[in-house]
């Protein structure tokens, strides 16, 4: 039987599998994605170049990106049965919820019953891939009573995705901030819904059912959620100058409050895609005004810079993410699903990782119940 000393509640520090994929010193926000820094990516890469330096573990080719490339395009388009489904779901549901459905459903549209088949892998993987951003955008525009648009195949990932969001193509500054924000959510170690994926993946259950888990694990407040969570308390807020009132009440009312999008497992300093995503916001509002939000977020993390700093806690990558979405056009609740479309390319890695040698999840517990407990008939409760 497990001892109490050996529990560690949310398995923090205890290594859960062996990976290659990427690497995090939180300490000094350092972040690589096969051992390139995270914001060179962001800066030189695409999302469609990432994914394969994730999953395959180096670089490609110009060969091999063209050909992946293409391999993407042929597979952004779903089957018109799934569109239906789509249109079916209550307009008034999570974006979130949606896209769980949506993914274990393509993988009835297209089987992959086994993971011993490394083609149907690989096909399965760039359908994935491909056509999240399709499902998303499909849900984005059914709700509102809007047709469901086909894919571009002469627009590269970040601008379909946008073509689909919105009928009309990004501009090109439009569509390099989007590949960098898929880029930069693209993976991040041993996180909560890659954990989902791995566990899930360790069953041999099929890559959709692996996706469709780290999508439901993605969709909590404490993880991917942030986002949209930290925008909401921006809006609250309601400008720079309420931010320590606004504070002061939300500690008096409960000292362990949570502000959003800030703090992490690992992270003790600023999330390096935290920085970058301030960047970005610094360069989309140097021609424009600086909307109120950004404003009232600057603020709060030189307040909470003040109060959480000696503990460690600075802003994640949640903290500018949904300040760039919004300004961009996209709507709130889809923040968590841009995130997942761009996370699929490190779930996927991480999957593909696992399949090799891989050994079930199976976990001990610190058993807290009691035993031999007679079975007292239902005639003689009270
Ligand atoms: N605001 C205020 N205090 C915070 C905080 C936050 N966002 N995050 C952590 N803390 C404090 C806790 O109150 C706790 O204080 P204590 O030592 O006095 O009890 C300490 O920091 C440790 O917090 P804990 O919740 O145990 O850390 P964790 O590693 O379990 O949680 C998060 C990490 C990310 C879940 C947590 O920081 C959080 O909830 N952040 C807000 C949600 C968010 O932005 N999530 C996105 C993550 S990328």
């Amino acid at each position: 039987m497990t001892a109490d000393a050996d529990y560690k509640p949310g398995l923090e520090d205890v290594p859960a599998a062996k990976s290659a994929v990427s690497f995090l010193d939180g300490k000094k926000a350092v972040l690589e994605y096969r051992g390139i820094p995270v914001e060179v990516l962001a800066r030189e890469s695409s999302f469609e170049e990432v994914s394969w330096l994730l999953i395959k573990g180096s670089l490609p080719t110009q060969k091999e990106l063209a050909d992946f490339d293409a391999e993407l395009r042929q597979r952004r388009a779903i089957h018109y049965r799934l569109k239906d489904l789509i249109r079916c779901m209550p307009a008034d549901g999570h974006p979130m919820d949606a896209l769980h459905a949506s993914v274990a459903a393509l993988g009835m549209f297209y089987p992959c019953p086994t993971v011993a088949d490394p083609a149907k892998n690989w096909d399965a993987t760039c359908r994935l891939l491909a056509a999240l951003p399709t499902v998303v955008a499909a849900f984005a525009r059914s709700r509102r009573g809007e047709e469901i648009p086909e894919p571009r195949a002469d627009l590269d990932h970040a601008g379909n995705f946008y073509y689909l969001l919105f009928g009309k193509e990004p501009t090109p500054a439009v569509r390099r901030v989007l590949d960098a924000c898929l880029i930069l959510h693209a993976e991040h170690t041993m996180n909560a819904s890659t954990f989902a994926a791995r566990v899930t993946g360790s069953t041999l259950a099929t890559p959709y059912q692996t996706i469709a888990s780290a999508v439901g694990a993605l969709s909590g407040p404490l993880h991917g959620g942030a986002n949209e969570e930290a925008l909401r308390q921006f809006d609250e807020i309601g400008g720079p100058g309420n931010v320590k009132p606004w504070l002061d009440a939300k500690r008096t009312a409960d000292p362990k409050y949570k502000v959003m999008g800030i703090g992490h497992r690992v992270y003790k300093v600023k999330d390096a895609r935290a920085t970058v995503l301030q960047e970005i916001a610094e360069h989309m509002f140097a021609e424009s005004s600086r909307p109120k939000a950004y404003e009232t977020a600057l603020e709060l993390e030189r307040v909470c810079a003040g109060i959480y700093g000696p503990k460690g806690i600075y802003p994640n990558v949640d903290f500018y993410s949904g300040v760039v979405y919004s300004a961009i056009g996209i709507p709130t609740d889809v923040f968590t699903p841009i995130f997942a479309i761009a996370r699929t390319a490190g779930w996927l890695a991480h999957w593909h990782e696992q399949l090799v040698g891989n050994r079930i999840f199976r976990p001990e517990q610190v058993f807290t119940g009691t035993t031999d407990v007679r079975y007292v008939p239902l005639a003689e409760r009270p």
